[in-house]
């Protein structure tokens, strides 16, 4: 730091604490010409204001604060480049790129140094790794009636999770309902934990380009009719369905969808991003693109194997 940004920063925050002590010592100050204790003649809602000084105990917390605050900066580093009377470092100070921070992992591992995140790491695996061995040699619809193995598997949803699918599993706008037994890419055990591993991509072009609104209307007509909805008017569902044989290639002739791609059965009413007239016509018009990312480093398979078997329990009694 440039020794301009030092005293900057310096005087900027020793002014500040002078200011909150200046500040204090005012407001401590009877100015009013009242006397202690007396009305101030102020009124609101027939509440009446009395001059009466700040508390003690809150004062005094003030000075302890202001005195904590100039021990701490002598102590530590925090003004400018002054380094502090402990000398104290963080142990990453001087790293300032990603390349650097690397580095300095993979030198800490040749020359045996290990920091206190490493050790608890090490610590927790050691620890678990056992139950987790045991449980990945266990199959999934065995492991989905074990209630020890799901409350596992349930903390490891939450912790990774249910920002996307909720706490409840039970998805949102976007994010896929997990408890219902619908499913995009297959609820079987192999296929959720392939969904797990390697992540999916669901992808719905966007058809703005290559059809009109009127012919967007029109499939929005079929799409509803798929699914039942009356007060449609027949002339345009008919003119919707002679259009979807482009869409057929992926959501199938009948509309089913397709688990392989995880283009949605448009027939179920169950809806990922919204049934409505509104929506479907957003989803037709500009495509839809979900991604559900790919955990097989973060989590490794093993807990994949837990969280799994949390996920396919939660539509089995259904
Ligand atoms: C960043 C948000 C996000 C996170 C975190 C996330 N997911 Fe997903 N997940 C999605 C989205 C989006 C989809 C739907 C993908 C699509 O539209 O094709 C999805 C799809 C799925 C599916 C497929 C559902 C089906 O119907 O086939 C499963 C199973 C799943 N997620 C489980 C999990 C589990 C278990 C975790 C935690 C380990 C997790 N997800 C974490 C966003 C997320
Ligand atoms: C290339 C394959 C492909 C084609 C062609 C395609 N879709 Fe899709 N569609 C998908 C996929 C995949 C999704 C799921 C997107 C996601 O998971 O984000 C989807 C999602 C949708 C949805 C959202 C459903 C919901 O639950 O919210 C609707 C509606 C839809 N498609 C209708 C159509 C119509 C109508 C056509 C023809 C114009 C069409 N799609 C063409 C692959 C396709």
């Amino acid at each position: 730091m440039s020794s301009f940004w030092s005293i900057w920063i310096s005087v900027i925050t020793l002014g500040s604490i002078l200011g909150c002590y200046l500040l204090l010592r005012w407001c401590l100050q009877n100015k009013t010409g009242v006397e202690e204790g007396d009305n101030m003649h102020h009124y609101f809602d027939g509440i009446v204001e009395l001059n009466n000084p700040l508390p003690r105990w809150w004062t005094i917390l003030f000075y302890i604060c202001i005195i904590w605050g100039l021990i701490y900066l002598a102590l530590y580093p925090g003004l400018g480049n002054y380094k502090g009377l402990w000398n104290w470092q963080s142990s990453n100070q001087s790293i300032k790129s990603l390349a650097e921070s690397r580095a300095a992992v993979e030198a800490n591992k040749t020359n045996g140094v290990i920091n206190q995140y490493d050790r608890e790491i090490q610590f927790a695996n050691e620890l678990f790794a056992p139950i987790f061995d045991g449980y990945y040699k266990q199959p999934i619809p065995e492991l989905a009636k074990d209630v020890e193995a799901l409350k596992v598997g349930q903390r490891l949803f939450s912790q990774n999770c249910s920002q996307c699918h909720g706490s409840d599993a039970r998805g949102q706008r976007g994010f896929p309902d997990l408890t219902d037994d619908d499913w995009l890419y297959g609820g079987s055990p192999e296929k959720i934990t392939e969904t797990l591993i390697n992540g999916r991509q669901g992808i719905m072009p966007a058809q703005l380009n290559a059809m009109g609104d009127k012919d967007i209307e029109e499939l929005v007509a079929y799409v509803l009719s798929l699914s039942n909805r009356p007060d449609l008017e027949q002339a345009t569902v008919d003119a919707g369905q002679a259009k979807f044989a482009s869409c057929a290639a992926c959501h199938g002739p009948d509309g089913k969808g397709n688990q392989l791609i995880g283009a949605t059965d448009l027939t179920d009413q169950i809806w990922l991003y919204g049934g409505t007239e509104k929506a479907l016509t957003e989803t037709l018009k500009y495509g839809r693109n979900g991604v559900m990312p790919a955990f097989k480093t973060t989590l490794g398979e093993k807990k994949i194997h837990l969280v799994s078997a949390y996920v396919y329990s939660l539509s089995q009694d259904k």
